[in-house]
């Protein structure tokens, strides 16, 4: 079992069936499990953010729903979902360049949301949003800012985080208030991942890991785990670098339905415009 997780730089790609019996392992020794990268409906995700939760809750660990440049609205939500929930954000700046955000209350999101970033949403998948603007409004929020797909292959139409850095476009601060860099994401492959993590090396970063999940089969694919017995308590220790990961790769056909899902969701918005 000690194998199959990754930590401080041993990138290890377990099968499906051996993260499952890891998984179930780890569960007796740990407190705390959360799937921290994902997508719903609210975005380019085949799940209602509803069907996540209840998942979430049928499975034992938490959710940060991280839609791109959208949040579910609060309102729909029940007491007992919003505890299985950190509330995040995925947010796509104007070069293409994206952060994911994890906020300490589900009040300081929408608020930070409605206030800052609404407003420079077009799309889910275009907005007008500078980076080093949106740190420094995160920065107000106290969220934690992270990285994620540092070195995303799909990115050859527009600018991912290592192409941007090497611009020297973010300031020393913007650089400093980042607290982790995504150095596994499940649906790309180890050369790829290998790479995010010199990334992190290089800019003495935590590392931390997403599922990147779409569908119901990816959900949980990637687990951050560590000892904490609340979320505040959680984020304490990711931030502090004290959390561990465990995940599986995609297989490259489970790509396929998502990539089709933002496809039509592209059509929908190019067919809204016209
Ligand atoms: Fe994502």
């Amino acid at each position: 079992m000690e194998s199959l997780i990754q930590q401080k730089g041993n990138v290890i790609h377990p099968s499906v069936k051996a993260y499952k019996n890891a998984v179930k392992q780890l569960y007796s020794d740990w407190e705390f499990f959360a799937d921290i990268h994902l997508h719903s409906t609210r975005s380019d995700g085949l799940l209602s953010p509803e069907e996540i939760i209840k998942l979430s809750w049928k499975n034992n660990f938490y959710v940060a729903i991280t839609d791109h440049n959208s949040i579910i609205p609060s309102s729909g939500l029940s007491k007992q979902h919003k505890e299985r929930l950190i509330p995040a954000i995925e947010i796509l700046c104007k070069d293409g360049v994206e952060f994911l955000a994890y906020f300490h209350s589900i009040r300081d999101l929408n608020t930070c949301f409605k206030k800052y970033l609404k407003p420079k949403i077009s799309f889910i998948f275009k907005t007008s949003i500078e980076a080093n603007w949106l740190i420094s409004k995160l920065q107000k929020y106290n969220a934690v800012i992270t990285v994620p797909h540092p070195y995303c292959p799909y990115d050859q139409f527009r600018e991912n985080f290592i192409r941007y850095f090497a611009k020297k476009k973010l300031y020393r601060e913007s650089i400093g208030s980042i607290s982790n860099i995504e150095v596994f994401n499940a649906s790309h492959n180890r050369q790829i991942n290998d790479k995010c993590l010199e990334v992190a090396a290089h800019l003495k970063k935590g590392i931390c890991a997403g599922s990147d999940a779409h569908t119901k089969n990816t959900l949980g694919s990637v687990l951050t785990y560590c000892n904490a017995s609340s979320k505040e308590k959680f984020l304490e220790q990711f931030t502090k670098g004290n959390t561990l990961f465990i995940g599986t790769p995609t297989p490259k056909i489970k790509n396929v339905l998502p990539a089709l899902k933002i496809l039509s969701v592209y059509t929908k918005y190019f067919f809204m415009r016209n």
